[in-house]
């Protein structure tokens, strides 16, 4: 995707003797980007930790403005996508550029449907896990050895290699993800059903035993697949750009994809859904909420309001207001709109959108803040939260992986201002 400045940035340094000219370039939507590629040449690197400055990438997926709270995945916006669509219609979206009519929608469920199951030796891998491990350790470790089942397919430069791979690891991932709940219980596993739909089939693997059959109420499984859709993708978040960077390097997709999920798993991340449960249980009450508040404030003070605050919404995520929405809906089916949790969740939003510290650092409920609440209505333990992000956030990390293998790229090799030892002499240690 070769880009054409439309403009140039001059870049005067203090004793040299010529300004550095710099293009600039262009998107369709979004700032424009400044190509600092020469720079390297005239002796310098950018220094720009945590990337707050930086784009890594030109990409067609999924567009974010954190001022006004837009997203948008292949140029539709969420709220319209959560309330009209599905999570797999919006899997083969993020894949493919466009929506699907209705025969390749069909197929594409086909398709999904018919790659649910996991290679019967993969179960064994299983056994090596201790019975209390975090669901995403295991997660973790499983995805990347699904490569290891698949060296059918394993070569990136190969289209319908790509295309297969990014349709197993859409289809796999609930059956792993529940596959690591099951053996957290001790139950059989369970297959997954094709007459079932994605978040239904989920539903069954979880909560279903030999024994006997899960009824999949309407209202969860429609919450179930609103929580995939809602994080499905998110321009080149922590997780995405760990897939980017490992699949740089020619890395197999389910390697990436492991490499994703380890990222992921940290409570700065997607790790924050189970960390708001945890913080409001630890809250315990509404009583107890301007003590924690105060202790957000405290910059001596690490605590922070898990699911408060996002690099880039600097507004609503617009993800927490269909998650909100979302949220009365299943509590109120379910009779629950009372639960303890849900009203410490909303007092606690409310006095924080009123008070002054998260005002001016405009600090705003994310999509964490309140998926957590809707998971624990239907019913899922606080330890699987990440995992079922896991799970929705696959065809974003694999679209993206895709998007990048199947045009030129580089390995990502940043650099670093360097400021440990200069050039010393070893000494032999008789002499330290
Ligand atoms: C996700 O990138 C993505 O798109 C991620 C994600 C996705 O879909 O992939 O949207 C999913 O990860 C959502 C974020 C989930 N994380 C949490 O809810 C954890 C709590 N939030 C924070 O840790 C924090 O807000 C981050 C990590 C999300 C963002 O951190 P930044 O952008 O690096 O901002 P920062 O940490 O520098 O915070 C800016 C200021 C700081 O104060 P000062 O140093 O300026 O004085 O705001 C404060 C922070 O102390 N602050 C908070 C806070 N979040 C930021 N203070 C109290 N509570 C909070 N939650």
């Amino acid at each position: 995707m070769a880009n054409e400045a439309k403009k140039t940035a001059t870049l005067s340094i203090e004793g040299a003797a010529e300004p550095i000219e710099l293009p600039i370039y262009g998107g369709s939507e979004g700032p424009d980007v400044i190509d600092v590629g020469k720079l390297t040449s005239q002796g310098y690197f950018t220094y720009d930790p945590g990337f707050v400055s930086t784009a890594s990438c030109e990409s067609e997926i999924t567009y974010i403005d954190g001022d006004q709270g837009i997203l948008l995945h292949r140029g539709y916006p969420i709220d319209q996508l959560a309330e009209q669509s599905n999570h797999l219609e919006l899997c083969y979206l993020l894949l493919n550029g466009h929506l699907p009519n209705k025969a390749e929608n069909d197929q594409f469920v086909h398709t999904i449907k018919n790659h649910t199951m996991v290679h019967e030796q993969l179960r064994h891998f299983f056994q090596g896990f201790r019975r209390d491990a975090h669901p995403m350790a295991i997660m973790c470790g499983v995805t990347g050895a699904l490569s290891a089942f698949y060296h059918d397919s394993l070569d990136i430069d190969n289209p319908e290699h790509r295309t297969i791979t990014a349709h197993r690891l859409i289809a796999k991932m609930p059956t792993l993800a529940a596959m690591s709940y099951k053996h957290s219980l001790g139950q059989p596993f369970m297959y997954p059903r094709n007459d079932l739909s994605y978040a239904e089939n989920f539903l069954h693997m979880m909560f279903a035993t030999p024994c006997e059959d899960y009824v999949v109420s309407p209202t969860l499984a429609r919450a179930m697949d609103r929580i995939f859709l809602l994080h499905a993708d998110h321009e080149q978040n922590a997780s995405t750009s760990t897939v980017r960077l490992a699949g740089s390097t020619g890395a197999n997709p389910f390697a990436c994809v492991a490499a994703g999920i380890a990222a992921l798993w940290g409570p700065s991340h997607g790790g924050a859904n189970e960390a708001v449960l945890t913080m409001l249980n630890e809250i315990g009450s509404v009583d107890n909420i301007d003590t924690y508040i105060k202790k957000a404030k405290d910059p001596n003070d690490p605590f922070r309001i898990m699911g408060f605050g996002h690099r880039v919404y600097k507004n609503y995520d617009p993800r927490a207001k269909v998650m909100q929405q979302t949220c009365h809906e299943v509590l109120g089916e379910l009779g629950v709109e009372d639960d303890p949790i849900l009203k410490m969740a909303q007092r606690l939003e409310q006095i924080a959108l009123e008070d002054e510290y998260f005002v001016s650092k405009r600090l705003y409920p994310n999509v964490d803040f309140y998926s957590g609440i809707i998971l624990k209505a239907i019913g899922i333990p606080v330890e699987m939260f990440t995992g079922i992000f896991a799970t929705g956030r696959t065809p974003g990390w694999i679209a993206h992986w895709n998007e990048m293998v199947s045009h030129p790229y580089k390995i990502g090799r940043p650099r670093q201002l360097y400021k440990g030892s200069t050039q010393r002499d070893y000494v032999a240690i008789e002499s330290r």
